[in-house]
């Protein structure tokens, strides 16, 4: 077994510690994560920048993909910065204690306040994604008597395949300008022409879920030339190139992703061949992984409920939570691996399909999931849900959020309250 995940007296371990024991002591549904694998994922990364990079960059944890404090925390003990997309994210990492410097912040529509929230706390980079944007931070930045350093996120014009809703290199998309039409071009003229804007580089995200390294390879091909083209234009030479996250992990056998370091390898040769075939001079680079760093990190227990099996179509297998903590199948079709995590050892010949407890049919986990035959009040593993699970969770049908738990060494600890019902209504009046 791989993923911190282990089998001892027929129950599965997950970061040395009994799974069954943690669903009983904690309740379920319940997010289960393992700190080992947490911080390894972000050594690797990091590494892979010393290693290939010659340590000239740093590396962002995009913090959309689980965030609450303890991670931000965890993230700036690994010496990495992060990624934030709203005042929320930003207010969650300052409140743990996180360096504003390291925080670099993004969005299609940052609203005033949150601009004005994020150049007063001294936010490191902010990544400027339209036109209108150049003219409010410089405006905010000149009110407050500062000057921001921000990156413009350009589109490379790269079709990454990956889901439709999680691909964002190409043109139609909502983020950032365009390179193909010069739009990108404008808009770095603007941005290095206003006052209280220090332009450090350039920004871009292909997509999400991404197994090869072509395309980040391309999109480097691609930056490099655009800042070259700057420079021409401008004569401002930006230092900085940020390649944006995306790198795969395995949900199922179906997936093969590549070892993380693989990504940094083969892009840095590109950069270094492209910035020679240019004469630049190789830029400070960032990369922003999220799912690789806490979706292997991140399994999640249920309570099996109602068996119902439809003779002939299909087994409907019960959970105690769904579509609720886990939106991931409703929204992409997303695919899982699962396991009962009492009969850990038991042959998986059972075909289910597991469902959530919402009312809505669509509510699933996912179909044709081998597990061993279940039986009500069997704990359900989900496996690699640490990232876009919690943080895109919802309450609804009131369902309360469960809890988020780290285990480290067998140990665990709670990072995040289960939710009460005293809490669903707190906001009510
Ligand atoms: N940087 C930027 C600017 C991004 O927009 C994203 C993800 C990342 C980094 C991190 O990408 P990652 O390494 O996690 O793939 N909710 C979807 C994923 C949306 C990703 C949005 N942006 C899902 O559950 O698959």
């Amino acid at each position: 077994m791989e993923y911190g995940l282990s089998i001892k007296n027929n129950h599965l371990y997950f970061g040395g510690a009994d799974t069954v024991e943690l669903a009983k002591q904690y309740g379920t549904p319940l997010y289960v994560f393992d700190e080992q694998l947490i911080r390894e994922a972000c050594r690797d990364y990091k590494n892979s920048i010393e290693n290939y990079y010659d340590g000239n960059g740093m590396v962002l944890y995009a913090s959309k993909a689980f965030s609450c404090k303890e991670m931000y925390r965890i993230a700036n003990e690994e010496g990495i910065g992060v990624d934030t997309v709203s005042g929320g994210e930003i207010y969650t990492a300052l409140s743990a204690g996180f360096p504003a410097e390291n925080i670099f912040f993004h969005g299609n529509n940052k609203t005033d306040a949150e601009l004005e929230y994020a150049i007063e706390n001294g936010i490191g980079h902010i990544v400027i994604d339209d036109f209108g944007e150049i003219d409010r931070i410089n405006e905010i930045a000149g009110k407050m008597g500062k000057k921001v350093t921000v990156m413009l996120r350009v589109k490379p014009g790269i079709d990454a395949h990956t889901h439709d809703f999680i691909k964002t290199g190409q043109n139609d998309c909502k983020f950032g300008f365009t390179y193909e039409s010069g739009e990108a071009l404008e808009a770095a003229k603007k941005a290095i022409a206003a006052k209280n804007l220090v332009v450090s580089g350039f920004h871009c995200h292909i997509g999400s879920q991404i197994f090869s390294t072509d395309p980040f390879c391309l999109a480097a091909e691609v930056m490099a030339k655009f800042i070259k083209q700057v420079e021409a234009e401008t004569g401002h030479t930006v230092t900085e190139l940020n390649l944006g996250g995306g790198f795969g992990i395995r949900y199922t056998e179906e997936d093969e992703p590549l070892p993380y370091a693989e990504f940094m390898n083969m892009v840095s040769r590109q950069l270094k061949v492209s910035c020679k075939e240019l004469s630049l001079t190789v830029p400070k680079i960032y990369i922003e992984p999220g799912r690789s760093i806490v979706g292997p990190a991140g399994i999640t227990l249920y309570t099996v409920g109602s068996i119902k099996t439809i003779p002939g179509i299909r087994t409907y297998v019960s959970v105690d939570g769904g579509m609720s903590d886990n939106p991931r199948y409703a929204l992409y079709g997303a695919k899982y691996d699962a396991l009962i995590a009492n009969k850990a050892e038991n042959p998986r010949n059972f075909v289910a399909t597991i469902a959530g407890k919402c009312c809505e049919s669509g509510d699933l986990i996912g179909e044709n999931i081998k597990i061993t035959t279940p039986e009500t009040g069997d704990i359900l593993a989900v496996l690699a849900t640490g990232a876009y699970n919690y943080s895109m969770a919802s309450n609804y049908n009131r369902l309360p959020r469960p809890s988020a738990i780290m285990v480290k060494n067998g140990e665990a600890r709670v990072i995040i309250k289960r939710e009460t019902f005293e809490d669903l209504i707190s906001k009510d009046v």
